[in-house]
């Protein structure tokens, strides 16, 4: 809401291509749709060359029995020019039923190509675009494209048609008063021409705007309870009121810029028609034309009027058109680096080994002066083993912990699953090997049983089986509480979930991770919302499946560390040092400095949550930590008050990290 939405776009522009060639691009969506289109095209045609045919009868009405006063020829006159009314409406109907769903099927197919791609491009892309611009895509820019197939492509093919055949039949009437009418047309021509240029501008910023407004609404609505709690309602308002009137200005150019063409469109044929009335009557006078031709004429010119009124109005949607189909390619081209490889690689044998090979990574947009955020990682983790990550805030472990499922690509080195290197791996094969829990626990709107069995694509989720697993899941996640929620597993969670406590969502986020049964498990920080019950809980649960698979758990909680078979020290994008809990804080200076402040970070959090009185609502599980555990809990702390001092040269660098390092990044 309050990101510089100019910032955050890539930046757009008109594409290179000529309005003909930027919708020609649209042809493989529309293929199927054409020959509706283009009998819709017919029928309307049909209609429009009828039309033009009436006012032939009525010359030689005017020129033959009405002037002659027979009455038994105007009947038949009369009944024929009915007849062509009747034709030209049913023509007109089917002009409508041709057109009216194959817009709907383009759109549908280019909203579900669009779908797939964003689904298909990597995080790197996301990071990048604002959800509102995808948004206004997906639903303002493609519904524009179906009503441009509907009837704008048809009405300005066969009103430019209607136009050409009418102005010949104005020169077959009176070569003089065609002339005159066909001139005036041609200013409304050049200025189209102008017009296109100025408005096809504006367009394309008024639909990124209407995007980047769509941007402010989805992110204020997201971050409701953070504009509510700290009172900045007005604010976002403001912003939001900002953009709003940027949009409306643009929105008021536009229509200015159509007013203009509109003006000369209406005013144009009028004048036409009065230079044509005077030549007419002079013409009629001087006995070079008849009456009846002179009415035929009129006739002719009346039916042309729509037409060419209208083309003003179509060239404006065609030019809409064409912006909201370079939108749409926009996100189709982008390229995806992160893809399936040619040759893929399978794994035989999952046995769950993981190993990053002088890993190397930095983000897209990082400024080339930074270093490398990874800078060199080796790091193996054996089958079944569990390794806790633990380094300082901001020091690259969920950076680290994303390359395993290829979230990004690895700039440098390898990161290699039993042997054979992520990218050689299809990413459907990859994932069934590497489940991950986020730091932000995700859930999409939908049942427990959904969010849950999401990684489990093979399982029937009504099965016996996806039971098993959906209950094992929740049991080893702690997540009982969703058999008190209304309707069990199948009650809906809500949009992202956040009809759950964090905590919940965590549980949920961590169950999934679980049920997705993979050979190994990288779990960033996966318990930080859990109250210390039900955490030494999950652990305790934890401990049991992470004893059959692999496992990477990013820990900002010395207990999480307390799981690992070994811990990596992480600093400034590097492996520092690995070792068993006791070993590193016995050898490693900068591990006991940073198990303290995660310590000192747990107490501020323990203490805030008594203040606000949030607890987690499993205040009568059982606390299953053995004694032992606990022994060894009071030793370690024992341990770190021993090994630290206060002026340990770590102290003076714990701000100088938390804050200089994310801008050296
Ligand atoms: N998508 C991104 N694009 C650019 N920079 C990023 C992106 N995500 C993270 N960073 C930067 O990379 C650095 C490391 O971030 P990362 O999330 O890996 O740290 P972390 O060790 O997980 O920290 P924490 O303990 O707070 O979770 C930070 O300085 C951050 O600003
Ligand atoms: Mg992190």
């Amino acid at each position: 809401m309050s990101r510089n939405a100019n910032e955050q776009r890539p930046p757009s522009h008109k594409s290179d291509l000529n309005t003909a060639q930027a919708l020609w691009r649209m042809y493989p969506y529309v293929k199927s749709a054409v020959p509706r289109i283009v009998l819709g095209m017919v029928a309307a045609l049909i209609a429009g060359v009828v039309a033009l045919g009436i006012p032939l009868i009525l010359e030689r009405l005017v020129d033959g029995p009405l002037s002659t006063g027979d009455s038994a020829q105007i009947w038949p006159a009369v009944l024929l020019v009915l007849a062509l009314g009747v034709v030209e409406a049913v023509m007109i109907a089917l002009r409508r039923w041709f057109v009216l769903t194959p817009g709907t099927h383009v759109e549908a197919k280019m909203r579900n190509a669009l779908y797939a791609k964003l689904q298909d491009l990597p995080v790197s892309f996301h990071d990048r675009w604002q959800s509102g611009q995808l948004l206004s895509r997906a639903v303002s820019d493609l519904g524009l494209i179906r009503r441009w197939l509907s009837f704008g492509i048809v009405l300005l093919v066969v009103n430019t048609v209607t136009i050409l055949i009418g102005a010949a039949v104005l020169f077959y009437w009176n070569w003089l008063l065609g002339l005159i009418f066909l001139v005036m047309a041609v200013p409304i021509w050049i200025y189209g021409f102008v017009f296109e240029k100025k408005y096809s501008e504006i367009a394309r910023r008024s639909q990124d705007q209407a995007g980047d407004l769509a941007t402010a609404v989805e992110e204020s609505v997201h971050g409701i309870r953070v504009l509510k709690a700290f009172g900045r309602g007005r604010y976002a308002l403001k912003n939001f009121e900002a953009q709003a009137e940027d949009l409306r200005g643009t929105e008021i150019a536009k229509a200015k810029a159509i007013a203009g063409i509109w003006l000369w469109l209406l005013l144009l044929p009028d004048v036409a028609f009065a230079l044509c009335l005077l030549g007419g009557i002079w013409l009629a006078s001087t006995d070079q034309i008849t009456v009846g031709q002179l009415f035929a004429f009129f006739a002719t010119a009346t039916v042309l009027r729509f037409p060419i009124e209208s083309i003003g109005f179509l060239l404006s949607m065609t030019f809409d058109t064409r912006t909201a189909t370079d939108r749409f390619f926009e996100v189709m081209d982008a390229p995806n680096a992160i893809t399936d490889p040619e040759h893929p690689l399978t794994v035989a044998e999952p046995r769950g080994e993981l190993r990053f090979d002088n890993v190397h990574f930095r983000y897209q947009d990082s400024p080339e002066r930074f270093g490398d955020l990874i800078d060199g990682v080796d790091l193996t983790i054996t089958p079944g083993e569990t390794m806790a990550l633990v380094g300082l805030t901001g020091c690259g472990k969920s950076t680290l912990t994303a390359l395993t499922t290829r979230l990004y690509d690895v700039t440098g080195g390898a990161v290699h699953v039993d042997g054979v290197d992520v990218r050689d791996l299809k990413r459907e094969e990859l994932r069934t090997h590497i489940a991950m829990a986020f730091e932000d626990a995700t859930l999409f709107s939908a049942t427990v049983r959904e969010n849950v069995l999401l990684g489990r694509a093979d399982l029937d989720p009504r099965s016996p089986e996806a039971d098993r697993v959906l209950a094992e899941a929740l049991d080893i996640a702690q997540a009982a509480f969703v058999h008190n929620l209304p309707d069990g597993v199948d009650t809906t969670v809500g949009e992202e979930g956040l009809s759950l406590s964090g905590g919940q969502r965590q549980r949920l986020a961590l169950a999934r991770a679980v049920a997705a049964a993979p050979s190994i498990l990288v779990l960033d920080d996966p318990l930080s919302a859990l109250d210390v019950d039900t955490e030494a809980l999950v652990e305790a649960a934890l401990r049991r499946v992470l004893s059959s698979t692999t496992a990477l758990i990013v820990a900002h909680r010395p207990s999480t560390v307390t799981l690992a078979d070994r811990v990596a020290l992480m600093q400034e994008g590097r492996i520092v040092a690995v070792g068993t809990h006791s070993e590193l804080l016995a050898t490693n200076e900068h591990y006991r400095f940073v198990i303290s402040s995660l310590e000192d970070e747990e107490k501020r959090e323990a203490a805030e949550r008594r203040r606000v009185g949030v607890a987690e609502s499993n205040a009568d599980a059982d606390d299953t930590r053995t004694e032992g555990d606990a022994e060894r809990d009071i030793q370690i702390t024992e341990a770190v008050r021993q090994g630290l001092d206060d002026t340990h040269p770590d102290r003076d660098r714990d701000d100088r990290s938390n804050t200089g390092m994310e801008v050296n990044r």
